[in-house]
């Protein structure tokens, strides 16, 4: 029973002794491990008789568990000294630059969308979404597009193949079938922009076989074609940052509109220079026009009733004047120089408060 007390102490101070985890450890192993010195002599237990094997085993057990108590407690404080140790050799320092990391850009068409959204969102006008693959009804026949009228042709227009009925979807070809989608699904007023992708089968400098519009709807009881004009006005203003942007309303023709009006905005050409606001010049930059009655019909509205504007704008040639951006192509190129030349940061949504 001696060499128990002396055993335990050993053992204790050999744990008081590890001055690391490893070492520790080593300790563990040696104590309680299988041929731990502590599991040996509880092996010889067996040789004694029965009433001291009792009681040494008992003794056995106590210095069992005081030796592993002893290692958890010796383990938790090496573990905060290692702690320590790190933050006293891990300082940081708070006032060092930070470093520079790669912030991703929005490309120039998702910032021009964002501005278009938050200056009609300001005039109470909300977002609607339509299909990029259209049907002939909602693309063309509802909108009052004629059989013979252009945009029909099989060259002008990505169809897909004939169905088995011998209709045909088509990639729309303007935003305008979701004036459409809104007259069917919405009993007015309604009040609506629908900013989204749009396919026609160009490819040059200035045409992309796949590009951006925005069209917006008005229908209630009394929108009238002034109305048409304050709201077109007031947009190009807040778009442009020009605050008395001359425009002009030029007398045209769409299907699905009666009068039917192309705007133009002032501008100057002078020195190969485009300089938006001023000047002699005019830059056409949408179509608009009040709802066509039948367009009304087609939808199921009562055209003796309702009426309302209608307008479709290119988001790329908003964004190209914008920000003097020359090439359509560049938009869809990929070019991460481009993009971080003329994309814009993510977190500077813009709003018609802080300014556009
Ligand atoms: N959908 C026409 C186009 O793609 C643009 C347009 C003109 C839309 C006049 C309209 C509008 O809503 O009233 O060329």
């Amino acid at each position: 029973m001696d060499n128990l007390e002396e055993l335990r102490s050993d053992l204790l101070q050999r744990v008081e002794a590890a001055t690391d985890l490893d070492a520790l450890d080593t300790v563990r192993v040696q104590a309680l491990g299988k041929k731990g010195e502590i599991t040996q002599r509880m092996k010889t237990l067996g040789n004694l008789a029965p009433e001291e094997r009792k009681e040494a085993g008992q003794a056995f057990n106590l210095i069992k568990q005081a030796v592993a108590d002893a290692i958890e407690t010796r383990k938790a404080s090496l573990h905060e000294a290692a702690l320590e140790a790190r933050l006293a050799e891990e300082k940081v320092d708070v006032s060092l630059p930070p470093r520079p990391t790669t912030i991703g850009k929005m490309h120039p068409i998702s910032q021009t969308l964002e501005e278009l959204v938050a200056i009609f969102g300001e005039m109470g006008f909300s977002v609607a979404e339509g299909h990029h693959i259209e049907d002939d009804f909602h693309n063309f026949t509802a909108l009052n597009i004629p059989p013979e009228h252009p945009a029909r042709q099989e060259l002008d227009t990505f169809y897909m193949p004939e169905r088995e009925d011998g209709t045909r979807s088509v990639l729309r070809t303007h935003t305008s079938p979701v004036q459409i989608r809104a007259m069917q699904n919405t009993t007015p007023p309604i009040r609506i922009i629908a900013p989204g992708r749009t396919f026609r089968a160009d490819h040059d400098a200035t045409h992309s076989p796949m590009f951006h519009q925005v069209e917006g709807l008005v229908i209630d009881e009394k929108t009238n074609m002034g109305h048409l004009k304050g709201v077109l006005i007031e947009f190009c203003r807040a778009f442009f940052g020009v605050k008395d942007l001359p425009l002009r309303f030029r007398p045209s023709y769409f299907p699905f509109t009666e009068p039917s009006a192309e705007v133009d905005i002032g501008c100057s050409r002078s020195g190969g220079q485009l300089k938006i606001g001023a000047g002699e010049d005019w830059l056409e930059i949408l179509g608009s026009g009040m709802v066509h009655p039948k367009v009304l019909e087609n939808c199921g509205i009562d055209s003796s009733k309702y009426q309302g504007f209608a307008f479709g704008i290119g988001i790329e040639r908003l964004a190209m004047l914008k920000y003097g951006i020359p090439d359509l192509r560049t938009f869809y190129e990929t070019d991460l120089r481009w993009m971080k030349h003329y994309g814009f940061l993510p977190m500077e949504m813009p709003s018609m408060v802080r300014g556009l």
